[in-house]
């Protein structure tokens, strides 16, 4: 694809999904985009355009290529295991000592299908089952979020993760399993765009994993102001792991382990 091809598709892409990929790492968005045409079936790019203002099935289909909702119930389970018996004792003494009221204030930024969300509830419900605390979880993908919203369907690789004493308490016993309701209750799904929308504040823990990959280090580096803005002091923000977030002083975060920082 050349340069006007891509200026073209991009436009057609911010048209039709509100998805501006100004913001995302061209190389790779080319070489994802050029993948799923030849997937298609279909010659060129004005075609597959013209297919799309008629499909809606097809629209879906490409917008979830776009996002790439790839999750699973805890991912990185080393990661996890570190905000069980570290990060969540830490957050809990420190919103004491802040007198937080209402209890802990979490957000899965980039929620995808509802893995995260979920996979935070029930180390909530397992590790401090009388804290109070409420799960913001967003991501841009309406798809995504209407099955997160439906706890499910979740195939094996999703829930891979869990134990069977854990799945036999947090999903349905019939497949396709679903997250169990009572998991959802601390849980509000809202759609949002990381890169132009405003976030609330107060947060004592971010997680925002594999989202911020495809984007360029000027749209990152906006986002990492934008999060330490939202955490409280002390809060963290918990990120992939293979992202480094490079000078994270100017941002006002320090180190906090690996995949973790802490706001000063
Ligand atoms: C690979 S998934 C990661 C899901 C989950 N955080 C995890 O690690 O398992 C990336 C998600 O980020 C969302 N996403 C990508 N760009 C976004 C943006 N600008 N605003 C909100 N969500 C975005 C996608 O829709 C997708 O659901």
């Amino acid at each position: 694809m050349d340069a006007n091809d891509y200026t073209q598709i991009k436009a057609s892409i911010k048209r039709s999904f509100n998805i501006d990929l100004e913001h995302y790492k061209d190389e790779q968005m080319k070489r994802r985009l050029d993948s799923w045409l030849v997937r298609t079936h279909i010659e060129t790019w004005k075609d597959y355009f013209h297919l799309l203002a008629t499909d809606g099935k097809e629209l879906e289909r490409f917008r979830n290529y776009l996002t790439i909702n790839v999750t699973e119930f805890f991912r990185d389970p080393s990661r996890w295991d570190l905000v069980r018996q570290e990060i969540l004792p830490y957050l809990i003494k420190s919103s004491k000592e802040n007198h937080q009221i209402g209890g802990l204030k979490l957000w899965s930024a980039g929620c995808s299908i509802g893995t995260e969300a979920y996979t935070m509830a029930i180390m909530m419900d397992e590790s401090a089952p009388t804290q109070k605390y409420s799960i913001l979880a967003t991501d841009l993908d309406r798809g995504a979020l209407a099955k997160a919203r439906a706890r499910g369907p979740y195939n094996e690789e999703d829930i891979r993760g869990l134990s069977q004493p854990q799945r036999r308490k947090y999903l349905t016993a019939a497949a396709p399993h679903h997250a169990v309701e009572s998991l959802q209750k601390h849980i509000n799904f809202q759609e949002q765009n990381l890169i132009a929308d405003r976030f609330d504040t107060g947060f004592d823990l971010i997680v925002c994993r594999n989202v911020v990959i495809y984007f360029t280090a000027e749209t990152k580096d906006k986002l990492y102001a934008k999060f330490s803005a939202a955490l409280r002091p002390g809060g963290v923000l918990f990120v992939g792991g293979t992202e480094i977030i490079s000078g994270a002083s100017k941002f006002g975060l320090q180190n906090f382990g690996i995949s973790f920082y802490k706001k000063a």
